[in-house]
């Protein structure tokens, strides 16, 4: 199995009124490509800012993150801006659509961007194409020409995802991904990332929602800026219960203190 993020020792600390936020403290971890990783714990144990440092949109204080075989803390901001629209996906909550475009151009906007990398073999007819056949499989072709306040949040949501994968990222980054959505449509985006998994695409997911996380390969706890625990649930196979699979790990995350 190949690693495709690889932590080690990671910490992360923010100076706040002179005083010092150690919000990461030693984190290791390990993604081998195609897991699918839940991030759990209490509100401000530093799952969003573990994404934001080992997806390089914040500088980590001391430790390494290796990235598709490529230390992240020795790359320019340039050199990391390109690793990130190239190589990572995002789906967080605070990434707004920007409203004065539709929910297509939203999508193809970064595609666009990537087109200007030296040597990028793919046109902007690509990239249309992709975007199209991305939002036929994601259920929301019908919205291309919308206005971003004039759809729902599942269907925004979904968006958010076509958006994340229009350069066939080799990681997705997600925090809370189906955290502001009812649940029919929490249930879709998680569909839609079980999808994007097996077709190949490593992910690491902060959620508070047990069946969300019950549909991923293993779940980090987080306790105060360290990783307190891991429960190995396996690749979900149609055979088995999912619920029995929530059962479980309810039952850890229990254990752990949740
Ligand atoms: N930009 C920042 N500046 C200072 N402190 C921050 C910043 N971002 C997060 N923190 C602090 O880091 C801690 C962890 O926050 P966060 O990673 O958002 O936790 P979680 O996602 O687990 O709820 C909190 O104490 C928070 O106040
Ligand atoms: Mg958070």
């Amino acid at each position: 199995m190949t690693a495709v993020l690889e932590v080690t020792n990671l910490c992360k600390t923010y100076i706040v009124n002179k005083g010092q936020n150690n919000v990461l403290r030693n984190v290791n971890l390990t993604l081998h490509e195609g897991e699918f990783v839940s991030i759990m714990g209490p509100s401000g144990s530093g799952k969003s800012t573990l994404l934001y440092t080992v997806s390089g949109m914040d500088r980590l204080t001391a430790g390494e993150v290796i990235f598709d075989r490529i230390s992240i803390s020795g790359l320019s901001e340039k050199g990391m801006a390109e690793l990130r629209m190239h190589k990572m996906g995002f789906i967080f909550q605070q990434m707004h659509m920007l409203g004065n475009l539709s929910v297509y151009d939203n999508i193809i906007l970064s595609g666009y961007e990537a087109l200007k990398r030296k040597g990028e073999k793919r046109s902007r007819i690509d990239v249309n194409r992709y975007a199209d056949s991305l939002m036929r499989k994601l259920g929301i072709i019908e919205t291309a020409g919308h206005d971003i306040t004039e759809v729902s949040g599942g269907q925004l949501q979904r968006a958010c995802i076509c958006r994340a994968l229009i350069n066939s990222p080799k990681m997705l980054f997600a925090d809370e991904p189906t955290g502001a959505l009812n649940s029919k449509a929490a249930k879709e985006v998680l569909t839609e990332l079980c999808r994007i998994n097996r077709e190949g695409t490593t992910i690491m997911m902060v959620t508070h929602d047990v069946k969300v996380a019950a549909q991923s390969d293993k779940v980090l706890y987080m306790v105060d800026g360290t990783i307190h625990g891991e429960y190995p649930l396996g690749k979900y196979d149609e055979g088995q219960g999912m619920k029995e699979r929530e059962q479980f790990l309810t039952k850890w995350l229990m254990e752990m203190g949740w």
